[in-house]
């Protein structure tokens, strides 16, 4: 039987492996995965708009599924695999999806194309080409 174990309120060390690597930060428990990606790691590139699970923009992979950063807690992302926006090309070489925006002038404002890009992928991988290097993103 597992034993439930409490944690918090003080910071605690959290190990995450994120685009291939893994960081150990030192966090509160309830400090989001957002929030970690970008204050503790410097990933910015995870944007955080609504706060609240309802606009996108924070989207990341988890396991290759996309998933909310801001609506999960980055304790519970520990032996997950993550990838941000950082993570998605491959050294020069950007995802499909990147490459459609740029080509399309699909940036808006460009604060959201993050998320969307994020969002996007996954299907191009899915579904017009599965041979994209999901181990670039594992
Ligand atoms: S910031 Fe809007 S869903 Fe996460």
């Amino acid at each position: 039987m597992q034993e439930d174990r409490s944690v918090g309120p003080n910071a605690l060390p959290v190990k995450l492996h994120v685009n291939g690597q893994d960081h150990t930060v030192t966090i509160e428990p309830r400090y989001t995965l957002a929030e970690t990606l970008r204050d503790n790691l410097g990933l910015t590139g995870t944007k955080v708009v609504c706060d609240r699970g309802s606009c996108s923009a924070c989207t990341i992979w988890m396991d290759g599924i996309p998933t909310l950063a801001c609506m999960t807690l980055a304790i519970d992302s520990v032996g997950r695999k993550i990838t941000t926006i950082e993570g998605l090309s491959q050294g020069d070489r950007m995802h499909p999806v990147q490459a459609a925006f740029v080509k399309h002038d699909a940036m808006q404002c460009g604060f959201c194309t993050p998320g969307m890009v994020m969002s996007c992928a996954p299907c191009w991988s899915e579904i017009i080409d599965p041979h994209w290097p999901m181990s670039n993103m594992l």
